[in-house]
């Protein structure tokens, strides 16, 4: 199909939340809507006046997976493992170094803006910052309505009466059209940001961290609209989150990143039930599931000692080597491949946890290092804790809520000076490069 064909109007689409599953495309539950193959991405580093390359950043440094359609990929890891850079190369905004991008089996990985302009309207992403990524001199109708100028499509009815209709899918006041972002609360920045992606009627939505600069009663709503618009809507989410208690009753998988590498990638209730990757169980292990009868299982909490090393140069064999408590001399040589160990359950691991053939010797390093393990401070749990239990409540008392109420009160908050993003849809905003999870305390 040319571009012209496909720049035809959409047709016009119901009003309100409820009935937006007008919107859904023809998706085949299921299909395998995006594959990624042995994707890399390295940053070189240049240095002296030449310029010369002395090294690169192995952000993301081989990894593969699929995306089947109507599902949530949740991908977790600490900052710096290279889940934005991720999100950013199967949405297409960097260029991969190496692999292959598939989209509908079709290869997209070096195709370039002409290329993808089509694709721009069913890969869609959400970004971490709701206070950087919306320009501050634009009204949230203009933002809202970007994709449709920028793509060339004329909803019928008008620019003006789809975007208030998306403004009321995600639970905003269609007549607050004329406002701009700063006299919306992060949480309404961020539906505003979701009403944007939402625009094009999107097959995919990657989010990268959506709801970590949020405060954490703010979260659970906005997690909520997403669960909810999938359902309505038939979308498709990869969810970046560097936080499983985010993650967790959203994703129907779970990939664990560790140093620009998959190392897990699982159902959601088996990686929750038995995690089989050392670094998967202690990130775990930070997350204490609030359920009274394990308030005291102390010595289930691994706090990993050292610091993530350099993605520059990684270490050898096994990344985790040198935090892993199981190491042995084959994991400092050889890199364990990511392979299927139980059904709907993929580990690259030579001494995988919860495993039938785990040899006996592992057994008793474990125990070993789970004795020398620090604890993790009581703070960082309570604050994980806070999070993943209001976000269980939330999920569990709102599904019959309508996501209409918008219970998030307008407060003035300064606009960010930050990074202008003016073509929502082609643009990636400088300012989410910042990692460092911006909580609201
Ligand atoms: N544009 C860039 N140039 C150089 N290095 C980068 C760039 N973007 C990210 N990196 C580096 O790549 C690594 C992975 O970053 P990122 O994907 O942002 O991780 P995460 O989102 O998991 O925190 C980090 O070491 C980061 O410093
Ligand atoms: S391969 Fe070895 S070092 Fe890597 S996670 Fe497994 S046991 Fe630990
Ligand atoms: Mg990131």
């Amino acid at each position: 199909m040319s571009d012209d064909e496909k720049a035809v109007k959409i047709p016009a689409q119901a009003e309100g939340p409820t009935e937006g599953a007008t919107l859904t495309k023809d998706a085949a539950p299921g299909e395998v809507l995006l594959k990624v193959t042995g994707l890399q991405k390295h940053f070189p580093i240049k240095k002296g006046l030449l310029q010369r390359q002395v090294g690169a950043v192995h952000a993301v440094d081989g990894i593969d997976f699929e995306v089947r359609s109507g599902e949530t990929l949740g991908v977790v890891g600490e900052s710096g493992c290279g889940k934005s850079t991720m999100g950013r190369l199967i949405t297409r905004l960097l260029e991969p170094t190496a692999g292959k991008v598939e989209f509908q089996g079709k290869d997209i990985t070096h195709l370039g803006v002409g290329g993808m302009r089509p694709l721009r309207r069913d890969v869609q992403m959400i970004f971490q910052d709701p206070y950087s990524s919306l320009n501050p001199r634009h009204t949230i109708g203009t933002i809202v309505g970007a994709p449709f100028k920028l793509q060339g499509v004329e909803p019928e009815g008008g620019i003006k009466k789809e975007v208030q209709r998306l403004l009321s899918v995600v639970g905003l006041n269609p007549e607050h059209y004329n406002r701009y972002p700063h006299e919306f609360s992060g949480g309404q920045r961020q539906r505003i940001g979701i009403a944007r992606a939402l625009a094009l009627n999107p097959r995919l939505v990657v989010a990268d961290e959506p709801v970590s600069a949020l405060d954490v009663s703010i979260q659970a709503q906005v997690v909520n609209l997403l669960d909810d618009l999938q359902q309505e809507l038939g979308l498709t989410y990869v969810i970046i989150a560097h936080d499983l208690s985010v993650v967790r009753h959203v994703s129907d998988r779970i990939a664990v990143m560790y140093l620009g590498k998959i190392v897990e990638l699982a159902d959601r209730d088996l990686l929750y039930k038995s995690p089989m990757h050392p670094y998967t169980k202690a990130l775990m292990s930070a997350v204490p599931i609030p359920d009274p009868r394990r308030k005291n299982a102390k010595s289930e909490r691994i706090l990993l000692k050292g610091d993530v090393p350099s993605p520059i140069s990684p270490p050898s064999g096994c990344r985790f080597h040198t935090r892993c408590w199981k190491a042995t001399e084959v994991c400092k040589t050889t890199e364990p491949p990511l392979i299927e160990l139980r059904p709907g359950q993929q580990v690259a691991c030579h001494h995988p946890e919860n495993f039938a053939d785990q040899a006996p010797q592992d057994t008793v390093l474990l125990t070993a290092a789970k004795e020398a393990a620090e604890l993790v401070a009581d703070e960082v749990l309570a604050e994980s804790a806070e999070t993943s239990a209001a976000v269980a409540a939330e999920v569990a008392a709102e599904a019959a809520a309508t996501p209409t109420e918008a219970a998030e009160p307008t407060e003035a908050a300064e606009p960010s000076e930050a990074a202008e993003p003016t073509e929502a849809t082609e643009v990636a905003p400088e300012a989410s490069e910042d990692d460092t999870p911006a909580k609201e305390k």
